[in-house]
């Protein structure tokens, strides 16, 4: 029986202790990932800091005997990289006690204990200079409110050895305690004593709830008084000092003497704050009386102080002591008063001042993504604009009016960037230098840029970029407030005409080459250039291979042996796959007899592989040995329009979702029909060759395939009907004319889906009906509500609803002629999509109906309990 009550009490012990780490952070810096422990002293759960840091190795103290503070045995260490940073996750708003702690034991085998300093985010903390007893620890303690959501410990590597560090450990306060007169000042530890201590040991968690270490102090003149305590019996206040530590005291020997202690310091602006903590351990009789008053420096500062039995009372001054050389404290004994003074415990902080602010948490997220997006590695660790010396490379910063800095320049010139220009780059807003010239920059030299209103430089030139220059941006180049450089970027033109030239003259100097080369071998190679021209046609071929080509070796490893299919589609199977650098991808495998001896596969696919845009499926290369044809696509999450428009699907695509995929799609159909030269013509385009990607951002696919296989008219190798049953233009079926208003027919159709949620073709009783028969009639009823998707419920602006049905009428229209260019479809979808912001702004019912639904279902769940 007894036992199992001791049991139960012990169970109950252990919960109470474990709730009272809730809000600690204890990292064992250097501690293999994914171990973690408990110390056998302190009950403490400490965790690997693998996962809040990237940098840095871990390294083991040797040593035979156990370490008493078992957080201490490892070390992370930062042989590489100026500035180190760990970010670690926090409470905004919430006062931390925070500590980090060194022991160098040696562990580099070096006998070099180093020095180093300490940054907190944007901030100078400290200089850590190590003991050259490699055995003895230090620490360094702050207490501060983060403001962000997280916070940035860094050590910084100043010349005097590879920067390290033990452990980190993070206790959230109560925000009533040490409160300073400056939100700016942060508190740095400077003593922290238990005075009278009879055991001489330091105490920190369990016996402080806020794991503060307590070192035992005494001093010749003093006596000690002491009792027994435990937590439960003292009155406790905000600061919460330990029992165990409050249950002595020390008075003077000379019981009329005062209690006296000072401190020195070489800077006379540097600022204390101090709090004494008083309890008084002995039970006076009824003619005793303990009463002192506190004075600094011979100034009364607070008194008479009558410490009460057995409950924590503790004296801080609201402003910091400050604009001395040295500081005397006493506490004296009142005239009346029968006993001498105490104390029992007390805390000296030295005032930091952390009043750099952070870069603008905006600019940090973006300029963060662009390191990400780019992989960028360089210095950039931790706050990206400070201290003033750490600014992170390539870029400069300027304080804006509230004293917060902001990007103002972005230089990455030169530092290997390949893909597309990032969108983020437009969210540093503050931007007024952008440098990203001399890299491999493909894509498009985007609109976005446009919003950066501050740019007065801009230089993109020795890039890959492609296509037309935005007019905005030659604009403010004309007019001068924007020194614009696009040089050496052979896809991109400044001008429409430009356009017509450039993409022409690629296929002319091919062409023109291999004529040349013709002529060589016809010549016998007689010619003095001969060599140039052909090892230059050479090494072109050579790189591209290298990075487009694939075995069909590659291709099983790539798809893991064909283990995924993700689709089926005119050519062949459509599989899952993995490259080396883990990106995601689709594998088309072109069965033999889509495709036989076509000759040409590999000039076509090839050229398809440099057609890039942001709304086309990108052809990231292409196999062909033999008979192995394939062909490899980014992957794109989201499938395609054909599984996103099912009945079955339970997500509805909203309208707004509707107009942006028609947007994205008209964006990629006019870069093949007016960006490219020669023109590229999908002739298969439909809703199944329309995809998705995770952020729903919709590419087209697919496109170029027709010319590649054989599928053109005028070729002899035709397999398959240019087009599909639905999309085809009936004007191309009568008259077997190709040419981009096919295209457009198809797109118009697409249109109609998008709009109205039925297929191309729509199963009406026992035949089945092209959805034009079916649509139109109800549109020249003037009957908008019927003929947008039933499924919306009404959930869409009348306005744009009848412009976009108005560009799907004009793009279907019988007479191919009547049907609008890409470029001005483009322009009415933008309109359309324009409409339908307006009317959401102006207030739509949606938001209320959330807003009920959600009531309704918080009630159910309220009931149910
Ligand atoms: C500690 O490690 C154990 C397994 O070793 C794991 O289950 C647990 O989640 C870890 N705890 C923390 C806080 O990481
Ligand atoms: C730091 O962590 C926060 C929260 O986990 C995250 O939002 C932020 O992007 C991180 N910062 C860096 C520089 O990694
Ligand atoms: C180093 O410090 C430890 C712990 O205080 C002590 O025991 C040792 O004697 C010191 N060693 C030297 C060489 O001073
Ligand atoms: C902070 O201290 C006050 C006063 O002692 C107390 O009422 C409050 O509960 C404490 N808050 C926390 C979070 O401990
Ligand atoms: C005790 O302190 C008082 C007041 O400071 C002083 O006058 C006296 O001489 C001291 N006595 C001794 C024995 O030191
Ligand atoms: C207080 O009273 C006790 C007796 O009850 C006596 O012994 C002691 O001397 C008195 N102390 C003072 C300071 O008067
Ligand atoms: C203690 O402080 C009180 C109140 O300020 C004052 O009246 C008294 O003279 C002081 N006593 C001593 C010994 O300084
Ligand atoms: C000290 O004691 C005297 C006499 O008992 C009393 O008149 C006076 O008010 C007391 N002074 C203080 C500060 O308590
Ligand atoms: C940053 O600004 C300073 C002073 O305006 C200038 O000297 C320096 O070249 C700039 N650095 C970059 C990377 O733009
Ligand atoms: C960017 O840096 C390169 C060298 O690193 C320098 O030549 C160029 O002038 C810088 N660009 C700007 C806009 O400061
Ligand atoms: C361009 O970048 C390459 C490396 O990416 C570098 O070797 C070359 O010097 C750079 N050219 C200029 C003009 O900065």
């Amino acid at each position: 029986m007894m036992g199992t009550v001791l049991h139960f009490l012990l169970v109950f012990f252990v919960l109470i202790k474990a709730q009272d780490q809730s809000g600690f952070i204890s990292l064992d810096c250097g501690l293999p990932e994914n171990l973690n422990y408990s110390s056998s002293k302190t009950g403490i759960n400490y965790i690997s800091d693998a996962k809040f840091i990237d940098t840095g190795v871990s390294k083991r103290i040797a040593r035979t005997d156990k370490f008493s503070l078992q957080q201490l045995e490892y070390v992370r260490s930062f042989p590489s990289g100026v500035r180190n940073c760990y970010n670690i996750s926090v409470t905004s708003g919430t006062k931390y006690f925070i500590r980090t702690s060194f022991l160098y034991g040696n562990y580099d085998n070096l006998n070099k204990p180093p020095q180093f300093d300490l940054h907190f985010g944007a901030n100078v903390w400290d200089t850590v200079k190590l003991s050259s007893n490699a055995s003895l620890f230090t620490f360094r303690e702050i207490i501060y409110t983060p403001s962000l959501d997280y916070i940035q410990p860094c050590l910084v590597n100043t010349g005097k050895g590879t920067p390290f560090i033990s452990a980190i450990e993070l206790r959230p306060l109560n925000n009533t305690a040490y409160v300073t007169y400056s939100a700016k000042s942060v508190l740095t530890n400077f003593f922290r004593l238990d005075v009278g201590s009879i055991t001489n040991l330091e105490y920190r968690y369990k016996d402080d709830v806020f794991d503060r270490i307590w070192f035992p102090y005494g001093f010749i003149d003093w006596a000690r008084l002491s009792t027994s305590l435990n937590n439960d019996d003292l009155v406790q206040n905000d600061y919460e000092p330990p029992a165990t530590v409050m249950s002595t005291a020390v008075t003077p020997l000379n019981a009329s003497a005062p209690l006296q202690f000072e401190w020195g310091t070489d800077n006379v602006n540097d600022q204390y704050y101090t709090y004494f903590h008083f309890n008084e351990v002995e039970k006076l009789a009824e003619n005793e009386t303990r009463a002192f008053n506190l004075s600094v420096n011979g100034n009364h500062r607070h008194g008479p102080v009558i410490p009460g039995y057995r409950e924590t009372y503790t004296i801080f001054s609201p402003t910091p002591l400050t604009g001395a050389k040295s500081y005397q404290i006493s506490l004296t004994k009142t005239e009346n008063s029968t006993l001498p003074p105490i104390l029992n415990a007390f805390e000296i902080y030295k005032v930091k001042d952390f009043s750099q602010s952070e870069t603008h948490q905006d600019d940090v997220d973006t300029i963060t993504n662009i390191k990400n997006a780019y992989g960028l590695t360089r210095n950039w660790e931790g706050d990206p604009c400070a201290p003033v010396n750490y600014v992170w490379e390539g870029l400069n910063c300027s304080i804006d009016g509230n004293n917060i800095p902001r990007i103002i320049s972005l230089n990455l010139s030169s530092s290997g960037l390949t893909g597309e220009i990032s969108s983020s780059i437009s969210k540093l807003t503050m931007l007024q230098y952008l440098d990203l010239s001399n890299n491999s920059l493909s894509g498009p030299l985007p609109d976005f840029l446009m919003q950066l209103r501050s740019l007065k430089v801009l230089n993109v030139g020795k890039n890959k970029l492609t296509g037309l220059v935005p007019s905005g941006l030659l604009e403010r180049s004309k007019t001068g407030s924007l020194l614009l450089s696009v040089d050496d970027n052979p896809g991109l033109c400044k001008t429409e005409s430009c356009k017509k030239k450039k993409k022409l003259f690629v296929p002319l100097i091919a062409s023109f080459s291999a004529f040349i080369v013709i002529l060589l071998i016809s010549l016998g190679f007689r010619m003095f250039r001969r060599q140039t021209v052909i090892s230059s046609s050479k090494e072109r071929g050579s790189m591209k291979s290298k990075h487009q080509k694939f075995s069909y070796t590659e291709i099983l490893n790539i798809t893991d042996n064909f283990k995924t299919i993700i689709g089926e589609g005119g050519f062949g199977k459509v599989y899952f796959g993995i490259l080396q650098d883990q990106t995601q991808v689709a594998v088309k495998m072109l069965s033999p007899s889509s495709m036989q001896g076509y000759k040409e596969f590999q000039s076509e696919a090839q050229l398809l592989t440099i057609v890039h845009h942001r709304n086309l499926v990108s052809l990231i290369g292409y196999c062909n040995e033999g008979e192995i044809k394939a062909l490899i696509y980014e992957y794109m999450a989201n499938g395609n329009l054909q599984q996103q428009l099912l009945v079955e699907n339970s997500k509805i695509l909203n309208w707004n979702e509707r107009l942006n995929i028609a947007v994205d799609a008209a964006y990629g159909l006019e870069y093949l029909h007016n960006g490219c030269k020669p023109p590229i013509m999908h002739r298969d385009l439909k809703p199944s060759n329309i995809l998705l990607d995770d952020d729903m951002h919709a590419k087209i696919s697919d496109f170029g395939l027709s010319r590649a296989f054989g599928n053109d008219v005028d070729s002899h190798i035709s397999t398959r009907p240019a087009g599909t049953f639905g999309y085809i233009d009936p004007e191309f079926q009568r008259t077997g004319n190709t040419n981009k208003k096919n295209d457009i027919y198809s797109f118009g159709i697409i249109l109609f889906e998008l709009i109205t949620g039925q297929k191309a073709l729509i199963k009406a009783s026992e035949k089945t009906i092209h959805i034009l028969e079916w649509v139109i009639p109800i549109v020249e009823g003037g009957d908008i509500q019927n003929v947008v998707d039933l499924r919306l419920q009404g959930e869409f602006s009348i306005n744009s609803a009848w412009k976009a049905v108005e560009i799907a009428m004009s793009c279907t229209s019988p007479n191919a002629i009547e049907r609008p260019d890409m470029s001005q479809i483009l322009v009415d979808l933008k309109e359309c999509l324009s409409l339908d912001m307006v009317q959401r702004n102006y207030g739509s019912t949606r938001a209320i109906d959330d807003m009920i639904s959600l009531a309704t279902v918080s009630e159910t769940t309220l009931s149910a309990r």
